[in-house]
């Protein structure tokens, strides 16, 4: 069986769920497949028996770029997919919108699944113990999920009225508008080494280099990978430096290191 997963992960969690399910997934002979989708062109979908997607859940759904990715896939009633979001609280978002993808697409859906992680939205403290059992939890679930896709545990969605409520909300336009309005970034000069790693990773490609100076854009789309991979932490949002959970940032950062740099085009994708 193949299994081609494509996954979001802008501060690690989900990268770290993806990767338990890999592992999960080989142990029963199954080949993984798993693509960055800042990496991936969504009309080149590879042959696989099953498909999944896995993103961070953001305002109740996903990053805007996220969806114009997963609604840019040709899926249709030929394919199998499953579908997980890592979140910190709320489990808004994954189920309703994946309900009303399938309508549209007629695709069938072998599971949907939110896994609690770290909360990675510009937390105040981080408390190690309580996000060390978050993700032993997480892991768990991961596995858990994978032997279900694996032995085709019957998918069964109970009515979840606040994805309902929240989702159409999260997905606005507007209410994206607002929300990154409210979040002001900042490179501090002295802090900033002009290493580019900001430059490279963004999704959304918001940085640029003009004259020696780091800049930033107006595509931000809040996935905070910039805060999370900065090694000077030298990006303050709202005249505050955040720092993202320690254990995430050197699994995100090894991972990046093993990649030759990105070339996301992620912006580009029409709505369909
Ligand atoms: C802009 C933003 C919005 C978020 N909104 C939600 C939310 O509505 N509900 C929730 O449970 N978690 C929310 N989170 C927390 C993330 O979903 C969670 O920490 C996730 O595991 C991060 O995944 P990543 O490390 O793969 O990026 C939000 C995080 C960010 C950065
Ligand atoms: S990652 Fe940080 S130090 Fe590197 S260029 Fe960006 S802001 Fe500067
Ligand atoms: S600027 Fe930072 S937070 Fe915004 S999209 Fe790029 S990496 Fe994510």
């Amino acid at each position: 069986m193949k299994v081609t997963l494509y996954y979001f992960s802008g501060t690690g969690n989900t990268q770290l769920i993806c990767n338990s399910m890999k592992e999960e997934f080989k142990k029963a002979n199954y080949s993984v497949n798993l693509i960055p989708i800042e990496n991936a062109k969504p009309n080149l979908l590879p042959q696989a028996d099953i498909y999944g997607i896995a993103f961070p859940i953001a305002i109740h759904t996903t990053y805007p770029f996220v969806r114009r990715f997963i609604e840019a896939l040709p899926l249709n009633e030929a394919h199998s997919i499953f579908a997980l979001s890592t979140m910190a609280g709320t489990r808004t978002g994954l189920f309703n919108y994946f309900l009303n993808l399938q309508k549209k697409r007629n695709f069938q859906i072998l599971g949907l699944k939110n896994i609690r992680m770290p909360n990675n939205y510009f937390p105040k403290q981080i408390i190690v113990e309580e996000n060390e059992k978050r993700i032993e939890r997480g892991i768990e679930s991961a596995e858990k999920f994978a032997q279900d896709i694996i032995t085709r545990e019957i998918f069964k969605y109970k009515k979840d009225f606040l994805s309902r409520l929240f989702n159409p909300v999260g997905n606005s336009k507007w209410l994206w508008t607002l929300i990154k309005k409210m979040y002001n970034f900042k490179i501090i000069e002295d802090k900033c080494q002009i290493c580019q790693i900001c430059i490279k990773e963004c999704p959304t490609k918001n940085f640029e280099l003009i004259e020696n100076q780091v800049l930033r854009k107006n595509n931000c789309e809040l996935c905070l990978r910039c805060l999370a991979l900065c090694p000077n932490n030298a990006i303050q949002v709202n005249k505050k430096s955040y720092v993202i959970y320690k254990r995430n940032r050197e699994q995100l950062m090894a991972n990046f290191k093993e990649k030759v740099i990105l070339t996301s085009s992620v912006i580009d994708y029409e709505h369909r």
